[in-house]
């Protein structure tokens, strides 16, 4: 649809192939046990695939948003919730890069980038706390050279598989989103631990459980960013990570299209063909909509607004896409083995992760009126 320059078609294509040999044929048994892709995970690693838009010098592919999205959109065709576990690790990937210092790119980027670990974890949201981020109740209390954590994480990607935590925390609790603190913790340091995954609707082989901080100390040589930047840490990232979605929701989409492109062959009927030329034409939108929110991304621009976009349209346009699917195939269509009932639970849940689509219509409104305000 739009060309794409060397770098970034090599991308596309190793990723392309990693998910048609690795991640396909193996979708539905990991979704229908919940198994989580590690060994897969860390293959992406050695790939660079993991972490495709950190700085080479950081030791990432440096293949920019662009490369990423299309890494992301590939993999997501064949396995959504192997592409989740993928996108949050190169979401806090990016942010070490960003904000770490050159210590915490030394401990924590470097097995990310080699494929030492298979991921990375976000720990922003809380059970009393998800869509009102900075209502966050978990504490992070000074102690000489050192910090103590106390709350409960929830809805973590990858919990007790990552290597690393992105933690948000309060260092002042009366404040809202200037309170919060951001940290790095390593798997394994005492006080931190993950309760059993979650039972999901969709994205399945990716890992969601609690996070548990009970007195766990960190470094304060572990602080991302100063004390207060936590939420602005969070929200830059979350950014970019809702580009990432909006790959993974084309990509779920390009798999409904070829049931639908099947279906349509076996029965050339006009309520066929009106609901192809419509997922196609919609899927077409919503993928401009993603690269140009990641040019924006790979230029330095703002993006908030591009991003929510992107996300908004991206993933509701999944789902009406797998619905269609699902309706063309009659009785196979919502049979396990058939692959669109799915994809049709892992695009529904992209409605809701990385901000609920209520959350990304408040962000476009609210960007709207700042526009508005300066006379754009
Ligand atoms: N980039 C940088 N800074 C930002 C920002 C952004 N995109 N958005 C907000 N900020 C800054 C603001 O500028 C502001 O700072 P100043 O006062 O210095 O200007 C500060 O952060 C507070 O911003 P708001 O006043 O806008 O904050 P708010 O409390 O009104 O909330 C919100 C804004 C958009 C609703 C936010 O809470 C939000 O995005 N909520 C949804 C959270 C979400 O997406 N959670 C998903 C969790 S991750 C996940 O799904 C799991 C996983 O494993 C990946």
């Amino acid at each position: 649809m739009i060309e794409l320059t060397a770098a970034q078609e090599n991308v596309r294509v190793r990723a392309l192939r990693f998910s048609e040999e690795r991640l396909a044929p193996r979708a539905a048994d990991r979704d229908r046990v919940g198994e989580f892709a590690a060994e897969d995970l860390k293959a992406l690693g050695r790939a660079g695939l993991l972490t495709v838009n950190v700085p080479v010098a950081h030791g990432g592919l440096g293949a920019g948003v662009v490369s990423y999205v299309e890494a992301v959109r590939a993999l997501a065709q064949g396995c959504a919730g192997t592409a989740v576990g993928m996108m949050v690790t190169n979401m806090v990937a990016e942010a070490i890069s960003h904000f770490g210092t050159p210590e915490q790119r030394a401990r924590h980027l470097r097995p990310l980038c080699a494929g030492e670990w298979p991921a990375a974890a976000f720990c922003l949201s809380e059970p009393e706390s998800g869509s009102d981020a900075a209502s966050m109740r978990a504490t992070a209390t000074r102690e000489g050279d050192r910090y103590r954590l106390n709350g409960v994480k929830a809805w973590i990607t990858s919990g007790g598989e990552a290597g690393v935590y992105l933690v948000t925390a309060k260092t002042d609790p009366a404040a809202r989103a200037k309170g919060v603190t951001a940290f790095l913790v390593p798997a394994g340091a005492p006080g931190l631990s993950a309760s059993p995954p979650e039972k999901k609707l969709g994205l399945r082989s990716s890992v969601t459980t609690q996070v548990v901080l009970e007195d766990c100390l960190v470094p304060a040589s572990e602080r991302l960013g100063e004390e207060g930047e936590g939420f602005k840490v969070m929200m830059s990232s979350l950014d970019g990570g809702r580009v990432g979605v909006s790959a993974q929701a084309v990509g779920v989409a390009d798999a409904a299209l070829a049931h639908l492109r099947a279906a349509y062959e076996r029965a050339p009927t006009a309520e066929l063909a009106d609901a192809l030329a419509r997922s196609q034409a919609e899927r077409d939108a919503a993928w401009l909509l993603c690269l140009r929110a990641a040019r924006l991304k790979d230029a330095g621009e703002t993006l908030t607004q591009q991003a929510s976009i992107s996300k908004l349209y991206c993933t509701e346009m999944a789902g009406r896409v797998c619905q269609r699917a699902l309706r063309a195939q009659g009785a196979a269509g919502h049979a396990a083995l058939g692959g669109v009932e799915r994809l049709m639970r892992d695009a529904r849940v992209m409605r809701i992760y990385e901000g609920t689509s209520e959350i990304q219509r408040l962000v476009i409104a609210r960007e709207a009126l700042r526009a508005g305000a300066r006379g754009a």
